[in-house]
C-alpha cells in the first residue's frame, strides 16, 4: 500500500506518509542535514542589508562592495567542484561536517574583519562551504529517504533555503541600530554552521555511499535503522537494488556524463541549474527592496514589502512539500513556471506604462508575490531535487557538482547584470527579457523533464537509462 504513490492523495498524508514510512529518525537526520540549506539561504538574504553599513566602516568602493557580494559566488562554484570528489572519497557525511566547520570560521573571520580585502577573503571561504552545502544536503537525504516521501523531505533543503534568507531578512532589519550591526548580520550565521557540523557527526552515512564502498552490512544496518518502525519496510529489496545499481555503475567516472547514454541527464540537470537563475529570482532576492524603491515607496516601507516577499517564498516552499509526492514533481514545475511567466510579463507591463504606475502601484508588489510564489512551488526545489534523483549512483555526486556550479555561475551572471541591463535596455525591457527566458525554460522542461514520484533512486536509474545499458563498456 504504502509503495504507491498514489496512496499520497492528501496533503497532510505527506506528514502521515512520514511518521509511517520510519521513526523519528528519518525527520531528524533529514532536518541536519537541511541545514546546510540554511547557510545557503542566510548568505543570500544578509548581504544586501548588512552591505549598507559595510561600505561606510570599512571604506569600501563600488568594486570591493561588489567584490564582497560576489566572491561569495565564486567560492560556491569552487565548492560545488571540488566536493563532487570529496562527497564519493570521504562521505557525504564527513563532506558535510568540514563544511559546517569551514563555515564557522568563515562566519567569524567575516564578522572580525578589519579591512575589505580580509572580509573578500571570508567571504570565498564562506562560498567555499556553501557550494558544498548546496548540493551535498539534497544528496545525502535523497539516499536516505524511501520514495513515497523522497520529495518532500528533500525539499526540505529548500525550506531551509527559504527560511534562511526569511531569518537574514529579519536579523538585517533587527541589527540595523546596534553598534557594529554588520558583524552581528555575517557572524551570527556561525551558530548554524557550527549546529551543522556537530549534528552531521550524529548521523549515519548513506546507505547507498555504504554499499558503493563495499559495506553492504553497515548499510544493512543503517537501513534496518531508518525503516525501523515502517511496516512495509523491504530491506534485503532495497539492498539487492542498490547492490544492482551499483554493480553496473560503480566504475562509472566524471568522464561518462559525456557519452550519449548519460548526455541527455546531463542536459536535463544543466537546463533547470541555468534556466532556475535566468527566470531572474536572485534579482527579485536581492534587489526586491530596490525594485520595491523604483515604485515610488521609502526606503523603509520597500524593506518591510521585502519581508512579504520572503514569508511568501517559505509558505509556498511548504506547499511544494506536501505536494511534490502527490501531484508529483512535473505538474508543479510546470504550474509554477507558468505562473512565474506571466508575473512577469506583468512587471514588464508595470514598468512600460505610467498609467499602471500611477493609479495602480500595488501591481508592482502583487506581480513579486505571484513571482515568488510561482517559483517556490516548482522550480525552486524541484531543480534540487531532480539533479538528487535523475542520475545513476556512479556519476551521481560528479553530476550534481556540475549541475551545481552551472546553477552558482549563471546565479553570479543574472546578479551581476541586472542593474546594467535596466540601465541599457530598461527595467521593462528587462523583466521582458526574463519573460522571454521563462517561456523557453517552460517549453525546455514541458518536452525534457520526466516525472520521478514515488519511484525508487534505482527505478528512476533504469527507467532513465535503460535497463541493460551501461554508461560505459564493462
Ligand atoms: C535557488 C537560489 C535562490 C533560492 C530562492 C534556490 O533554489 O537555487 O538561487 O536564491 O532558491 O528561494
Amino acid at each position: 500500500m504504502a509503495g504507491d504513490p498514489t496512496e499520497t492523495d492528501t496533503p497532510v498524508s505527506f506528514l502521515k506518509e512520514v511518521r509511517a514510512s520510519g521513526n523519528g529518525m528519518l525527520i531528524r537526520i533529514s532536518l541536519i542535514a537541511a541545514i546546510g540549506g540554511l547557510l545557503f539561504g542566510y548568505d543570500t538574504g544578509v548581504i544586501s542589508g548588512a552591505l549598507l553599513y559595510i561600505k561606510g566602516d570599512l571604506h569600501a568602493g563600488t568594486f570591493q562592495q561588489q567584490a564582497i557580494v560576489s566572491v561569495l559566488l565564486l567560492g560556491a562554484m569552487v565548492g560545488a567542484l571540488a566536493s563532487g570528489y570529496l562527497a564519493d572519497r570521504i562521505s557525504r557525511r564527513w563532506t558535510k561536517v568540514i563544511s559546517g566547520a569551514v563555515y564557522v570560521i568563515g562566519a567569524l573571520g567575516c564578522a572580525f574583519s578589519v579591512n575589505a580585502e580580509m572580509l573578500i577573503g571570508f567571504r570565498f571561504l564562506l562560498g567555499l562551504s556553501v557550494g558544498t552545502a548546496s548540493f551535498v544536503s539534497p544528496l545525502y537525504i535523497s539516499e536516505v529517504a524511501p520514495p513515497r516521501v523522497r520529495g518532500g523531505l528533500v525539499s526540505f533543503n529548500q525550506l531551509a533555503i527559504t527560511s534562511g534568507i526569511l531569518i537574514a531578512y529579519i536579523v538585517d532589519f533587527l541589527f540595523r541600530d546596534a553598534p557594529g550591526n554588520w558583524r552581528w548580520m555575517l557572524g551570527i550565521a556561525a551558530l548554524p554552521g557550527a549546529a551543522l557540523a556537530v549534528g552531521m557527526l550524529t548521523v549515519p552515512h548513506t546507505p547507498r555511499w555504504l554499499m558503493l564502498t563495499g559495506s553492504q552490512d553497515r548499510a544493512r544496518g543503517v537501513l534496518e535503522r531508518l525503516r525501523s518502525g515502517d511496516d512495509d519496510a523491504d530491506i534485503e529489496g532495497e539492498i539487492t537494488e542498490i547492490d544492482e545499481a551499483n554493480s553496473k555503475e560503480s566504475e562509472s567516472r566524471a568522464a561518462d556524463l559525456l557519452r550519449p547514454r548519460l548526455r541527455p541527464l546531463l542536459w536535463i540537470g544543466l537546463a533547470l541549474a541555468v534556466f532556475q537563475q535566468l527566470v531572474g529570482v536572485n534579482t527579485v532576492i536581492y534587489y526586491a527592496p530596490t525594485i520595491l524603491a523604483q515604485t515610488g515607496l521609502t526606503n523603509s516601507s520597500s524593506i518591510a514589502q521585502t519581508v512579504f516577499v520572503g514569508i511568501t517564498n517559505v509558505v509556498f516552499t511548504i506547499v511544494a512539500v506536501l505536494l511534490l509526492d502527490r501531484v508529483g514533481r512535473r505538474r508543479l514545475l510546470l504550474g509554477g513556471v507558468a505562473a512565474l511567466t506571466v508575473a512577469l510579463a506583468v512587471l514588464g507591463v508595470y514598468f512600460w506604462s505610467s498609467a499602471i504606475q500611477d493609479h495602480a502601484p500595488y501591481v508592482a508588489l502583487v506581480g513579486l508575490l505571484v513571482y515568488i510564489a510561482g517559483f517556490a512551488v516548482g522550480l525552486g526545489p524541484v531543480f534540487w531535487l531532480m539533479i538528487s534523483e535523475i542520475y545513476p549512483m556512479g556519476v551521481r555526486s560528479k553530476a550534481m557538482s556540475v549541475a551545481t556550479i552551472a546553477n552558482w555561475g549563471a546565479n553570479f551572471i543574472v546578479a551581476g547584470t541586472f542593474l546594467s541591463l535596466t540601465s541599457v535596455i530598461t527595467r521593462q525591457g528587462t523583466f521582458f527579457l526574463y519573460t522571454a527566458l521563462a517561456v523557453v525554460a517552460f517549453a525546455v522542461f514541458a518536452y525534457r523533464v520526466p516525472e520521478t514520484r514515488g519511484r525508487s533512486l534505482e527505478q528512476i536509474q533504469a527507467e532513465v537509462l535503460g535497463e541493460d545499458d551501461r554508461p560505459r563498456a564493462a
